[in-house]
């Protein structure tokens, strides 16, 4: 297969990451016969620095060349705590998402055995858990009417009845592929947006009646996240909340660095991974490259290339139980590696992986 990638390394921690996801990404193209070329291009504060657009034009020129965009983190502390910078490094992703009508954020919580202890909630609990959540993306509040002066401020969560189909609709497919149990999670008893949400949730549901159907308050769902998360198996829900409670998964996994997610809709669809930008790491070579390595298997997937997915990631699991782990995840006392190091140590493992 021939797919054109543009690479968007962004900011912090982002570049590091992205070498060692191209080097996964280029090592499987060797290993499988397939011809990937590559654009690269800026976002984030890297590109407000440059040309003063955190998403500028030839950016989004390369995104719609693109079969797909490999995307690693942009975020700044440069403009967070600056409240009046009207420029952020962030609305360059979301305007990449809002332009490319990506409105579906596709965000797997998973469990790798051998880290179970990793994560604060009981290992008996997390053991074996498996979701995903489909975070609607280009609408609600962060898309919806703002304002902000000295005295008050607001943000207009705003959805229209075709936002909430199609990504319901979305949930109900994913639903399908898995163990048909598909959670709504809304705060209706308070938020009228919340309340389009459900009345079309339930519109839709007899049209799927091998799917189980629950819905749930984002408050409950939160905690429910934390004390039963095997309850769960496609969580759909607006783009606050998802936001929220994606991060919140990463307790169950162990590490914000292990959570990929791909950002699909009307065209080029994105991979990237949950965390952010983790400026504080920069250039250090400490940050975990796996979220941004899966996010490369997800990719791989979404191209219907499974072999080569599933490849990556009996390399992730590989590095894990060979303790080849940065610093956030490594055992007591154990020999940490950096980036670099377990990007590398990937790369060999599929290099050396015979095919059958
Ligand atoms: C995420 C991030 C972004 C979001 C930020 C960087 C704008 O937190 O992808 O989850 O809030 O969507
Ligand atoms: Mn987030």
């Amino acid at each position: 297969m021939k797919l054109n990638i543009a690479v968007l390394p962004g900011d912090g921690i982002g570049p590091e990451i992205m070498e060692q996801g191209v080097a996964v990404l280029n090592t499987i193209a060797a290993k499988f016969g397939h011809e990937i070329e590559y654009k690269t291009a800026i976002c984030g504060a890297d590109a407000i620095d440059k040309v003063g657009d955190p998403f500028p034009d030839e950016t989004f020129e390369v995104c719609k060349w693109a079969d797909a965009v490999l995307f690693a983190a942009v975020g700044d502390p440069r403009f967070d705590n600056d409240p009046t910078a009207k420029v952020r490094p962030e609305q360059g992703l979301l305007a990449m998402r809002k332009k490319l009508g990506l409105f579906a954020n596709i965000r797997p919580v998973q469990t790798f055995k051998c880290l179970l202890h990793k994560s604060p909630l009981k290992d008996e609990l997390i053991a074996g858990a498996d979701f995903i959540c489909i975070r609607e993306l280009t609408g609600g509040m962060y898309f919806g009417e703002k304002y902000q002066d000295n005295d008050k401020a607001y943000d207009t969560n705003y959805y229209t009845r075709p936002e909430i189909e199609r990504i319901l609709r979305v949930a109900y497919y994913y639903a399908r592929k898995r163990r048909r149990h598909l959670t709504v999670v809304d705060k209706a008893n308070v938020l009228a947006s919340s309340r389009l949400w459900r009345q079309i949730a339930k519109e839709l549901e007899p049209e799927y009646p091998d799917v189980t159907t629950d819905y749930m308050f984002v408050d409950n769902a939160s905690m429910r996240m934390l004390v039963e998360p095997k309850f769960f198996d496609v969580m759909v829900t607006e783009n606050t909340f998802g936001d929220i409670l994606t991060d919140e998964g990463s307790c169950i996994s162990g590490s914000m660095g292990l959570l990929p997610s791909a950002s699909t809709g009307e065209s080029t669809p994105v991979f990237e991974p949950v965390h952010g930008s983790w400026p504080q790491a920069a250039g250090k070579n400490i940050a975990n490259p796996l979220a941004q390595i899966l996010s490369v298997a997800m990719l791989l997937e979404h191209f219907d290339l499974k072999e080569e997915g599933i490849l990556v990631r009996k390399a992730v699991d590989a590095s894990l139980d060979a303790n080849v782990r940065t610093p956030e995840i490594q055992v007591d006392g154990g020999k940490q590696y950096g980036t670099r190091e377990v990007g590398e140590w990937i790369v060999d493992y599929i290099k050396n992986s015979v095919l059958i």
